[in-house]
């Protein structure tokens, strides 16, 4: 079963705390932290001292913190998220260079690393460094907002990637996690692709139903057929 990772993009921030309670009481585990820097995506979020914050209570849960970093020159800020209580630290291959040294530098400070890949991002990107991996992220909508529409194409990439996970006999260690448009019609389609982690921002938080109706909804369409 894929594992569903709520994003708070789209939480209500005056009652952020009351919503990250029930998305842990509904028996979530890994809630993703989107942080923007205005320059490499078109739109703002958080820092270090959001996911500080946060940390208690997801400790309370026994949760982990998982930190998506949409900004330019991520290096100077895998030690900062990572004091304030990051569990995994995704960077965005098309902002660091030399993802060699970006990703060891994550594992040094004892956090999970991630790579992520925009749409038009080939697959080659990350190739070379599979193996110093412990997350792919395959973006399945241009980053930056939340409820925007999952483009097809790149469930391909999902489905090539975890073919040459599969063929270096990777599949077990490097998680797949799609990001963008992803919903009760189309969470069945990422997990048939091959993703292992789906991350769900407005299908979760959207003010329509409560924090676990939409949970539930979004379980039941992945074991659907
Ligand atoms: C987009 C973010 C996503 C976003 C997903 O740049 O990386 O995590 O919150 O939102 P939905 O699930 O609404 O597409
Ligand atoms: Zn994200």
């Amino acid at each position: 079963m894929i594992e569903i990772a709520p994003s708070i993009l789209n939480a209500d921030y005056g009652h952020l705390a009351d919503q990250v309670r029930a998305t842990f009481e509904a028996g979530i585990s890994r809630l993703h932290v989107d942080v923007m820097d205005g320059r490499f995506v078109p739109n703002i979020t958080w820092g270090p001292d959001l996911v500080a914050s946060l940390r208690p209570l997801a400790d309370e849960f026994g949760a982990r913190l998982e930190t998506h970093l949409m900004i330019v020159e991520p290096d100077a800020w895998l030690e900062p998220f990572s004091a304030a209580g990051a569990a995994i630290i995704t960077v965005h291959v098309e902002a660091a260079p030399h993802l060699y040294r970006s990703l060891q530098r994550i594992r040094e400070l004892g956090c999970e690393a991630g790579a992520a890949l925009n749409p038009a991002t080939p697959l080659a990107a990350i190739e070379e460094v599979l193996g110093d991996l412990d997350l792919a992220l395959v973006m399945t909508v241009e980053p930056g907002f939340g409820g925007q529409e999952l483009i097809p194409a790149t469930l391909d990439k999902v489905r090539r990637l975890r073919a040459l996970l599969e063929a270096r006999g990777l599949a077990e260690r490097v998680a797949i996690e799609v990001d963008g448009g992803i919903h009760a019609g189309t969470i069945k389609s990422a997990q048939d692709a091959g993703a292992t982690i789906a991350v769900a921002g407005t299908a979760v938080y959207n003010g329509r139903a409560p924090v676990a109706t939409n949970l539930g909804v979004l379980r039941a369409a992945c074991s659907v057929g």
